[in-house]
């Protein structure tokens, strides 16, 4: 299993998903924890929030330090667990997916992808599975964790708990983040897995099949419209400098007033949109 968790929230997913699997005497579990060479900030500076965007969404990812597990130890199952950043997967998962040493231990092997993020994941998962299957790997499901909040209070209490820490319900909105009852509920995908392993299905057949994940949400079109822009906004972002640059500045503010209008304007006629032609 392989992760990285800023607030500790992945890492309490994963850990929850896979104690099954650490409490059998027939599997050995390994966990490998990515960590960035430069460490990200928690909680987020507001500028170094917005200047995280370029490189997340053009997949340019930051240095990691080397893996601890030797890619040719043989695994029989790869759980690679990442959050989104940007529509995109986060650095540190997107700096494993291309390095040398991630793809050689996703080559040939299956693999369940596991996320946690506020409820955009659509976009990120497209990029994922495919860096898996340039690596060789076979993805073999997915399990997604997110937000019970509505997609707009959560658009206000993410911010909140990346920029200040603070987490707790506010303004009578809900808590940001996965609900503690959903990850203790993690454990029956971890079940499954088991089972799924024990029967040698984790190379064909289904591995979680009929168990319900979060909903895939109503948000493709939204988040295919806001890839496109954010690739826009990054290369022209880039253009201005590395990252850190105080030459990206003007852009950045540019790019964060860009941000809320979307999510002021666009989105909840979008949602709405979305929501009476899907018939929910
Ligand atoms: C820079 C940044 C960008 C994010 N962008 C998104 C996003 O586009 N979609 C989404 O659903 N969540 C997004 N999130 C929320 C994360 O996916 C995740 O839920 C949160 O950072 C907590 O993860 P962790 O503490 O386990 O690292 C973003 C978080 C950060 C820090």
């Amino acid at each position: 299993m392989v992760h990285f968790s800023q607030t500790g929230q992945l890492a309490r997913v994963v850990r929850s998903l896979v104690a099954p699997l650490a409490g059998a005497p027939d599997v050995e579990l390994v966990e490998e924890v990515l960590r960035p060479r430069r460490p990200y900030p928690f909680p987020w500076p507001f500028w170094r929030f917005l200047d995280a965007m370029p490189e997340s969404v053009l997949l340019e990812p930051p240095e990691l330090e080397p893996l601890g597990v030797r890619p040719d130890q043989p695994f029989d199952l790869v759980v690679l667990a990442y959050q989104v950043w940007y529509l995109a997967p986060a650095g540190p998962a997107t700096a494993f997916l291309k390095s040398d040493a991630g793809r050689a231990l996703l080559g040939g092997r299956p693999v369940v992808t596991l996320i946690a993020c506020r409820n955009m994941w659509l976009a990120a998962h497209e990029t994922v599975a495919e860096l898996i299957r340039e690596a060789g790997g076979v993805l073999r499901d997915n399990v997604v964790f997110t937000d019970r909040a509505s997609v707009l209070a959560s658009f206000i209490t993410t911010p909140r708990w990346l920029l200040t820490g603070k987490r707790d319900a506010v303004l009578g909105l809900p808590p940001a983040g996965v609900a503690d009852a959903d990850i203790d509920g993690a454990r029956r995908f971890g079940h499954a897995l088991l089972d799924a392993l024990r029967a040698g299905r984790e190379r064909e057949g289904a591995m979680l099949g009929g168990l319900e994940t979060a909903p895939a949400p109503a948000l493709i079109l939204s988040e295919r419209a806001g890839r496109r822009a954010f690739g826009v906004w990054a290369r022209l972002i880039r253009l201005a400098g590395p990252a850190g640059a105080w030459t990206r500045l003007p852009l950045l503010a540019l790019f964060c007033a860009y941000l809320v209008a979307m999510i002021v304007v666009v989105m909840p006629p979008s949602l709405l949109a979305q929501r009476l032609f899907s018939g929910r």
